[in-house]
């Protein structure tokens, strides 16, 4: 069924260059971008974003790096496109992520894994609110 999920290029990811890496392979393999934009963000919105992560003890790390610079805020369309986004993002840590996904391919490190892309519907539907206005997501359809 056709699902949204939200993708975000970090800090790390805008930096090293790795935007259009990123949005070929999610592309490539067909979801469809329809929200894009540069956001830098404000402790009080990562705070928001990282919520359930707030006991965690590298959360104030978390925060301090996701507001280091830009991040490039995505939602991405399509059959299944959050499990998709996972599967191409691939695991948290990049020294299980396979090789083949954004992390096992250019990541070394779980704190500058480049990307995130929402775990479960609830949470995306949760995120893109967070990160979009509805008049931010465009509507349009790939040539079939
Ligand atoms: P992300 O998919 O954005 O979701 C939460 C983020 O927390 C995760 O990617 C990592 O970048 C970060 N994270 C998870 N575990 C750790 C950890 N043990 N140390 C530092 N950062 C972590």
């Amino acid at each position: 069924s056709a699902e949204r999920t939200y993708v975000m290029i970090k800090p790390d990811g805008v930096a090293r260059g790795l935007i259009g890496d990123v949005i070929s392979r999610f592309e490539n393999k067909g979801l469809q971008l329809v929200a894009m934009k540069l956001v830098q963000v404000t402790p009080e919105h990562a705070e928001k974003h990282y919520e359930d992560l707030k006991s965690k003890p590298f959360f104030a790390g978390l925060v301090e790096f996701i507001t280091s610079g830009p991040v490039c805020a995505m939602v991405w369309k399509g059959p299944n496109a959050v499990r998709i986004g996972r599967l191409l993002v691939g695991a948290t840590n990049p020294a299980e992520a396979a090789v083949g996904t954004v992390r096992g391919d250019l990541a070394a490190d779980i704190s500058r894994n480049i990307v995130h892309a929402s775990d479960a519907v609830e949470s995306a539907n949760h995120e893109i609110a967070l990160w979009f206005k509805d008049e931010e997501i465009t509507s349009w359809d790939l040539p079939a």
